[in-house]
Parts: C-alpha cells; structure tokens; sequence
C-alpha cells in the first residue's frame, strides 16, 4: 500500500487527539498533535511573561526557539529548548490563553512550516485546527470532527475533574469562547475544508469513530 496523510480538524474537545492517536496505531502512523504545539509556545510565553500583544517580543523568540516533537508510546512529548513542556500545557490557564498566541503569524508560519515537514514522507495522522485547509491541502483523507458544545464540555470535565478546581458550565463556557476565537481569526481560521468529510461524534463513542475513518482510509489505499 501506499501511504497516505489523514488530516483531522475540528473544534476544542471534539475527541480529535484520543480518536487520531487509535487511528494512527490502527494504521502504523505516526500520530502529530498540532494543537501541543500551540500550547507549548503559549506555556513558555506566558512563563517568560511575554503577553501575546507584544508581537514583536513573541516573534522574536519564536524565530529563535527550538522546537521538538517526540512520539511516544501514548503521549507525545513536545520540547522546547531542550526543555519537556508536556506536563504543563493542559492546564485551563493555558487553553484559555493559547488562541491569543495561535493567531499570531509568526506563530503559525514557524508551527505550519514544521507540521509540513514532518508530513513529507506520508504514513501522518495529524490533528488540528487548519490541517486540511492550510498545512496540508492535499492530504489525501479529511476529516471535520465535531459534536455539540454540551458534549464536547462534559468530556473535558471527565478528563479534568480530578485535576482542576471547575464546573461543566464554565467549561462550556471557556469551549464556546475558544472556538469563536479559533473560527473568527484572520489567519487559518478553524473552518472545515470543502473536500472535508463531517464527522459528528456527539453520539457515538470512540472506537465508533476510530472505525469511521480507519474504513475510509482502507477504502482510499
Ligand atoms: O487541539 P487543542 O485544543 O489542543 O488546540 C489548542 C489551541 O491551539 C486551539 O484552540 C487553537 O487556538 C490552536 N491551534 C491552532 N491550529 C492548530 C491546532 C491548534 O490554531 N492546527
């Protein structure tokens, strides 16, 4: 078979990670989280206290910073300098700071650029906001996963209750806010591609999903 590259986009909780990660393991890919990346340079930013309104300070050190993705097992490492950011960049204050950072053209220009090379060879599973309209045009399969605000929340609140002090509304709440972010910006707005297939999950479970594209996969190959 020959490989292809699978592009899955979509809004905030909509279950693309978990589902792409299967996807990827299913067809021996290599699985890239766009969205770690994002959250890596937003972390760091906010620790070296640059907010996101100082463009040129942001672009500065973005041009300059060193960048690493390692897959793993389960999780994928993203490095920054050298330094293991992973641990911190699920946190709420990261996701309710990283659309300020990801609108920033410095920031995807640095981020599209390295997320294109690493799908050179093929064989990617890669998901994201603008995958399938910017990053990676011709990817041979598109997928647009989403599901209703509700559910997208209340899957966020299982993953972080344990963790985080925070109520399933302002979770909606803060979904809701970043997806208005993620679809309003100049830049790759979160939009689904034309030749995207729409992928409603609200009511199906993982592996329902997983199978959904696996199949269509196989069927392209
Ligand atoms: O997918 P995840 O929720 O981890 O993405 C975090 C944020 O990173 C998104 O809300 C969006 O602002 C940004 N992002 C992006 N383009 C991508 C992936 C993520 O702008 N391809």
């Amino acid at each position: 078979y020959d490989r292809i590259n699978v592009a899955i986009d979509g809004p905030a909780g909509a279950g693309k990670s978990t589902v792409a990660r299967l996807v990827a393991r299913k067809l021996s890919y290599i699985y890239v989280d766009t969205g770690a990346m994002y959250r890596a340079i937003t972390w760091y930013m906010l620790r070296e206290g640059i907010p996101p309104e100082d463009e040129l300070q942001v672009n500065r050190i973005v041009r300059d910073m060193i960048i690493e993705l390692i897959p793993e097992e389960d999780v994928q490492k993203v490095l920054i300098n050298g330094e293991d950011v992973t641990p911190h960049i699920r946190s709420l204050q990261v996701s309710g700071q990283v659309s300020q950072y990801s609108k920033l053209e410095e920031v995807r220009d640095r981020l599209s650029h390295l997320q294109r090379q690493m799908a050179l060879r093929k064989g990617v599973v890669m998901d994201g906001r603008d995958i399938g309209t910017t990053v990676l045009p011709d990817a041979e399969v598109k997928i647009f996963m989403t599901a209703s605000v509700e559910e997208r929340a209340l899957r966020r609140y299982k993953e972080l209750k344990d963790t985080e002090t925070v109520t399933l509304e302002q979770l909606e709440h803060d979904i809701a806010a970043r997806d208005r972010l993620d679809e309003g910006r100049e830049i790759s707005p979160l939009r689904r591609a034309e030749d995207a297939i729409l992928l409603d999950t609200t009511f199906m479970d993982i592996n329902q999903a997983v199978e959904a594209i696996v199949s269509h996969c196989r069927s392209y190959v």
